[in-house]
């Protein structure tokens, strides 16, 4: 891999988009490589993933102009659908994927933050779709997850105007849930997702599938999906040791980790 680093603490993956010179831009060679990245981790060893970019300045600067400045229409809709499977891998990836944005989220950067379950960032990020302005869509999922994340409004506004906002309006508008300094925004990232490993893996798994699929359904629907997938909880030794945990009086008993079964 030219530009993307994997490594693991514990049972955490931190996956960092590494192409410092464009300010971690994404080309077909780094879409392809995330794609590789994601499909070699081993989802039964590894229960959440920390997503990141190299560097103090940007956690994705968009998607590559370069590459994309002489694509025809065929080319360029291929390439939209490039990046739309990788996120999509990453959206529905079994297990949580954190976004630490570390400085600009824009275009495709901001696009790729969307896929993952959970944004925070650090007080030096700016996120916006800059796209209008270079005279195409957003085409990475933007014009999708934006409007169903922050509403069709604010949605519409930021797309429209081209504007770039800040981490603290990121904030107030509900498109990343908290804002670090820099040399705090990582340390969070690992610590919430170590937290989340700690939970029972299975159980965290259905989470994000009730939810991701719930929004796609009718409530009724909806709830009948996610009666399915609390059922599939029972009798798994996680949701037995769990409970009995609870039930337990002893309370000086230490609780064991989940065992992913
Ligand atoms: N694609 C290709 N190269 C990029 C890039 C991008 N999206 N963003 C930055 N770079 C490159 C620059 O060309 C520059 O390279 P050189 O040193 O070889 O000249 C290097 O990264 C550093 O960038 P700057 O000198 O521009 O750094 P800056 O601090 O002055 O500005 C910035 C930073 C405001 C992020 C600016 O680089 C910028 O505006 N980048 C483009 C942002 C953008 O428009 N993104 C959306 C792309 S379209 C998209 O993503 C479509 C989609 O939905 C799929």
């Amino acid at each position: 891999m030219e530009f993307i680093k994997y490594e693991e603490q514990g049972e955490v993956g931190i996956v960092t988009i590494s192409r410092e010179k464009a300010l971690n831009a994404l080309n077909s060679q780094v879409l392809d490589e995330l794609n590789a990245t994601f499909d070699a981790i081993d989802v039964n060893k590894i229960r959440c993933v920390v997503l990141t970019g190299a560097g103090e300045k940007s956690f994705v600067a968009g998607a590559d102009i370069g590459e994309m400045s002489t694509l025809t229409k065929a080319e360029g809709e291929a390439f939209g659908k490039k990046g739309n499977d990788v996120f999509l891998k990453i959206e529905n990836f079994p297990i949580p994927v954190i976004a630490a944005v570390n400085g600009f989220a824009l275009g495709g950067g901001c696009e790729i933050s969307m896929s993952c379950d959970i944004r925070i960032c650090s007080d030096n990020a700016v996120f916006g779709q800059p796209e209008v302005g270079l005279g195409i869509t957003p085409g990475f999922g933007g014009t999708q997850r934006l409007a169903r994340l922050v509403g069709p409004g604010m949605a519409k506004q930021m797309i429209y105007t081209a504007r770039n906002i800040k981490a603290d309006e990121a904030l107030r508008i509900g498109l990343v849930n908290a804002v670090y300094t820099q040399e705090e925004l990582l340390p969070a990232a690992l610590k919430m997702a170590s937290g989340i490993a700690k939970n029972a893996p299975i159980a965290v798994r259905n989470c994000k599938k009730a939810i991701n699929d719930g929004l796609e359904l009718n409530m009724k629907d909806a709830v009948a999906l996610e009666e399915k997938l609390f059922g599939d909880c029972f009798e798994t030794a996680d949701q037995r040791y769990g409970m009995e945990f609870f039930l337990d009086k002893n309370k000086e008993k230490v609780k064991e980790p989940f065992k992913n079964c």
